[in-house]
């Protein structure tokens, strides 16, 4: 195996995108153009990723700082594609080839490259072309009448007859780097923009003899590039469409697949049921036979099987134990770890808090920086008192214990085993295991209270 560089163009403006953001930070799928195309070139097992950036590089190379074997070239003036590349060249490894990607074409696959690599590695100039019922703007791709490419023209510089062909360039080509560094260093800029053009190197290709073999790539969408928001919501429905075929595939029933949207990594088990407008982000681990209610938001988490989590409920940095219902309208927050079977009702919130086996929480309450026990009951209404202004502090419930309705729980305080807080409780110290705390404020009656009345208006 001969070794792959990957050079990603990105040194554009975006000024179509109209933006503080550089146009390659815009997410899609959850991710930045640009770690869409790194990772394709991961995919592909290259030996080097250079990226060549311009404008907003500092903000760019920030946001990728832990990216490992990426090396950065800025090219301070955009002088074209073929100036672009020539930047990275005399950081390449000589001994094997280049493949020349971009930053703002950002659903290209592995498999679509594999075959211009290897064509590449046999000596050829591979390019990657596609066929445009309406190519306006593109590079046209001219062959001779024995149909082999000849000769790439940009739009500004082709005749009437040229703008007729519908097969365009992608930009993506892949070729040997010491012959790719021979014929840029030989590009000029005599033509209608005043620019090098990479493209420029087929018809030296031509001249040297090289075999140029064109690839053609049968869905547009994995080539198009983001040049401004609505090519970007474009693009973002065929990647989620992309992965909502996946999931299908693998065994979910969506119950419209042009209605989820899934911004990072989603892994299903079998016989998953999801709703409509579901969203999923970070990394979520959803087990055998989840049932997902519409409107819900899932992010970074794991759920076990047979779980329901019923309509609008948010879900981060959570846990949830095989056979758990959740929801309607509940919040889980970072830290909260249920075990099997737990029930979370409407209007629960839980951060930083576990719950034990077959617990429940039915309605209108917050549990923070709690540990709470199994086969409890959380009555309506509870609150974990976690903070006090200054420090957060933990509540510790025992198992079997029964939380009565609307009860404060002032932490730092442990409930027994098997203990029982009377509703309306507000509880600040600790209660013993089996024991009863009722703190409500002894009742008074008055019979026949006659409450004020207002004067009758004159
Ligand atoms: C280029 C191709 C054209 C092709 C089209 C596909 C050339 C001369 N033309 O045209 O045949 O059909 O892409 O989209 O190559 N860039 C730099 N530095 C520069 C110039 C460009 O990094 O100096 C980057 C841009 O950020 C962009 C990419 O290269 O990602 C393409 O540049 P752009 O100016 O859009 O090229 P086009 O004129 O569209
Ligand atoms: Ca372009």
């Amino acid at each position: 195996m001969q070794q792959l560089s990957v050079v990603i163009l990105a040194a554009g403006k975006g000024k179509r995108m109209a933006s503080d953001l550089p146009k390659v930070l815009h997410p899609l799928g959850g991710k930045p153009l640009l770690a869409h195309v790194l990772a394709t070139a991961g995919d592909l097992e290259a030996t080097a990723r250079l990226v060549v950036h311009g404008h907003g590089g500092e903000q760019v190379k920030t946001l990728f700082i832990h990216e490992r074997g990426v090396q950065w070239v800025e090219q301070a003036e955009q002088l074209g594609t073929g100036h672009a590349v020539a930047q990275a060249l005399p950081l390449l490894d000589a001994a094997g080839v280049t493949l020349v990607l971009y930053g703002d074409v950002p659903l290209i696959r592995a498999e679509t490259l594999r075959p211009l690599v290897a064509a590449a590695q046999q000596g050829k100039l591979a390019l990657l072309t596609v066929e445009l019922a309406d190519p306006g703007g593109y590079g046209r791709i001219v062959r001779n009448p024995q149909g082999q490419v000849c000769r790439i023209v940009e739009e500004k510089d082709a005749t009437a007859e040229e703008r007729c062909l519908r097969e365009i360039n992608t930009g993506i080509l892949a070729v040997a780097t010491t012959k790719l560094r021979g014929w840029v260093a030989q590009l000029n800029n005599n033509n209608a923009q005043g620019e090098y053009y990479l493209t420029d190197v087929v018809t030296l290709a031509v001249r040297d003899g090289v075999m140029i073999e064109a690839f053609t790539v049968a869905e547009p969408e994995q080539v198009l590039g983001v040049n401004d928001r609505g090519q970007l919501a474009q693009l973002e429905r065929f990647h989620q469409r992309r992965q909502a075929e996946r999931l299908m595939r693998e065994g979910a029933t969506l119950l419209d697949p042009a209605r989820v949207d899934v911004r990072g990594t989603l892994t299903t088990g079998k016989d998953v049921v999801i709703d409509v407008n579901v969203v999923f982000e970070g990394t979520v681990r959803l087990g055998d036979r989840v049932r997902i209610g519409s409107c819900c938001v899932l992010r970074d988490a794991i759920i076990g099987d047979d779980v329901e989590i019923l309509s609008h409920c948010r879900i981060e940095g959570a846990e949830v134990g095989a056979g758990s219902q959740i929801g309607p309208f509940a919040r889980l927050r970072p830290g909260s770890l249920l075990a099997a079977g737990v029930h979370i009702g409407n209007f629960v919130e839980t951060k930083k808090t576990r719950i034990g086996l077959g617990s429940k929480v039915n309605h209108l309450t917050y549990l923070g920086d709690a540990e709470i026990g199994a086969e409890v009951n959380v009555g309506a209404g509870t609150i974990t008192c976690n903070y006090d202004g200054a420090k957060k502090h933990q509540t510790v419930i025992g198992d079997r214990a029964f939380i009565g309705s609307n009860s404060s729980l002032v932490a730092p305080v442990r409930i027994g085993k098997g203990a029982t807080v009377g509703a309306g409780s507000s509880v600040s110290r600790d209660v013993p295991d089996g024991g009863l705390c009722l703190t409500r404020a002894p009742r008074r009656d008055i019979a026949n209270w006659r409450r004020p009345v207002k004067p009758k208006k004159g």
